[in-house]
């Protein structure tokens, strides 16, 4: 099983970075047939920018552009995706939302057919999902800010592309949680990853 494990914060020192290191740590615990790549968005310095070239892509008469051709190959070569985002604005920041916007392009995620049906097209894909809040948990209820999150990100996206959302987890870092438990979890959460894939070839190797 191999994973392709995506961070989205621009600093490399901070908790979503340790959570997604330590989500590979646990991929890794798993065996040694398990691995996985971290895509550090914001070090390798992807463009979120939705381009013209992008609007040819999507709209079928150009081919993807290079930086979009390399992470539909890198998505290509997973069995698994696994997000980690801190939560800005009650959703994920923009450099991941644009990092969607423009690899999980139509023809390529998905194909929509003369505007009546949609074809989803990474159906043997799953998804583990971890968003890190700075809010506690009571701002989250109140609002119904994790559902409405969710909604939009596992139907909205997901779904959409035929991606079964395998996990979806809220830390928080108010209320007093200690951020070494979740990181246990984030470790528990990479161990567990492998188990969820279904693939013909592992299925038989089992
Ligand atoms: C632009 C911005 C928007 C934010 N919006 C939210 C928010 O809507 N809800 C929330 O719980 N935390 C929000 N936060 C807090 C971050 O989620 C939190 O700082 C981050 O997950 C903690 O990780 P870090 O210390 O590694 O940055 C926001 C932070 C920033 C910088």
């Amino acid at each position: 099983m191999h994973a392709l494990v995506v961070v989205a914060h621009p600093n490399s020192g901070s908790f979503s970075h340790a959570v997604a290191n330590h989500i590979g740590q646990g991929i890794e615990d798993a065996g040694p047939e398990h691995s996985f790549e971290l895509a550090d968005l914001s070090e390798e310095g992807f463009d979120p920018r939705f381009n013209q070239d992008d609007i040819a892509a999507f709209e079928m008469r150009a081919p993807f552009p290079d930086d979009v051709l390399a992470e539909q190959r890198r998505i290509d070569a997973a069995d698994t995706l696994v997000l980690v985002f801190p939560i800005y604005w009650w959703s994920m920041p923009a450099i991941l939302k644009g990092w969607i916007d423009r690899v999980f392009s139509n023809g390529w995620a998905y194909e929509d057919i003369d505007g009546e049906k949609v074809i989803k097209k990474l159906n043997h894909l799953k998804v583990h999902l971890v968003a890190i809040g700075g809010a506690g948990l009571g701002t989250f209820a109140r609002h119904g800010y994790f559902g409405a999150m969710n909604l939009q990100i596992h139907q909205g996206i997901f779904d959409y592309c035929g991606i079964e959302v395998a996990t979806s987890e809220l830390m928080l870092l108010a209320d007093g949680n200690d951020p070494a438990e979740h990181l246990k979890k984030a470790r528990n959460i990479g161990a567990a990853i492998p188990a969820k894939v279904t693939r013909p070839e592992l299925e038989m190797a089992g």
